[in-house]
């Protein structure tokens, strides 16, 4: 089969290989090599109406865009129920359940926060939008790179004080992970302490992060929170 006609035929086939095969990632310069992978290309852009799954140069693409506002709502929810549930006492009737609920979301978002680590590090990073500052965009690299860090923190913590006494934790009865360290002396509190400041440090850097871009949007009237929101 010559090279027009499997970019006619596969399509599918071509849109797979972009994301599986490393070579083929920059999609923009295979793109203009005229490589097979332009069809891909425009599969992708055609079956996810106008946005590829993969970052560009100059975007983020949905998947990225999609993980970032899931983490980002999860890690306020997060805050926002473990606080509540630790304020409650012993014969509140969601004593035992906030807790189960805390723990089975924090199991599935460590899931989620690995891949998109993993994803971020397989994507390039869209360059900085025209207007920002180079000191601006180093601080903004530091500043999400220690969010992740900070959150793997905190989710390893708040398995070592679950699992501490070798109790497994259920995530939504769906499967159970096991307790694997449960010998470190006061394992329990010196986690709970760490998973409570690490977690307040992400919401602080949260914060300024929001913040910054929203200055960008309104101060600014820059690109830079139109492209996390799909809309360029
Ligand atoms: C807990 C909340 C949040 C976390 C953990 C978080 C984390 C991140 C991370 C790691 C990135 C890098 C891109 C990526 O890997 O996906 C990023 C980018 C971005 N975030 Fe957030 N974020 C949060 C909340 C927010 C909020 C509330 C806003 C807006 C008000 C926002 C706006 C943005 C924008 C505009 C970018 C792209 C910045 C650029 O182009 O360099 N984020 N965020």
């Amino acid at each position: 089969m010559g090279f027009d006609e499997f970019k006619e035929l596969k399509p599918i086939a071509a849109a797979l290989f972009s994301v599986i095969v490393p070579e083929f990632w920059d999609i923009d310069h295979y793109y203009r090599q005229g490589n097979i992978i332009v069809n891909a290309t425009s599969l992708n852009s055609r079956l996810i109406a106008g946005h590829m799954i993969r970052n560009s140069k100059t975007s983020f693409g949905w998947l990225a865009i999609v993980i970032h506002w899931l983490i980002a709502l999860t890690v306020v929810g997060q805050f926002v129920l473990g606080l509540y549930m630790v304020s409650l006492n012993y014969y509140h009737p969601n004593y035992q359940i906030l807790p189960y609920y805390h723990k089975s979301i924090g199991i599935l978002f460590a899931m989620l926060l690995l891949f998109r680590i993993f994803w971020s590090l397989i994507n390039k990073r869209p360059g900085s939008v025209p207007g920002v500052r180079v000191w601006e965009h180093w601080a903004s690299v530091i500043v999400q790179w220690a969010m992740n860090l900070l959150l793997v923190v905190v989710v390893c913590m708040g398995y070592l004080i679950s699992t501490a006494t070798g109790d497994s934790i259920s995530v939504f009865d769906w499967f159970e992970v096991p307790a694997t360290i449960t010998s470190i002396d006061h394992q329990e509190d010196w986690a709970g302490e760490m998973h409570y400041w690490f977690a307040l440090s992400v919401m602080i850097l949260a914060g300024l992060h929001g913040l910054a871009a929203l200055k960008h949007h309104f101060l600014d009237k820059d690109q830079t929170l139109n492209r996390m929101i799909g809309g360029v």
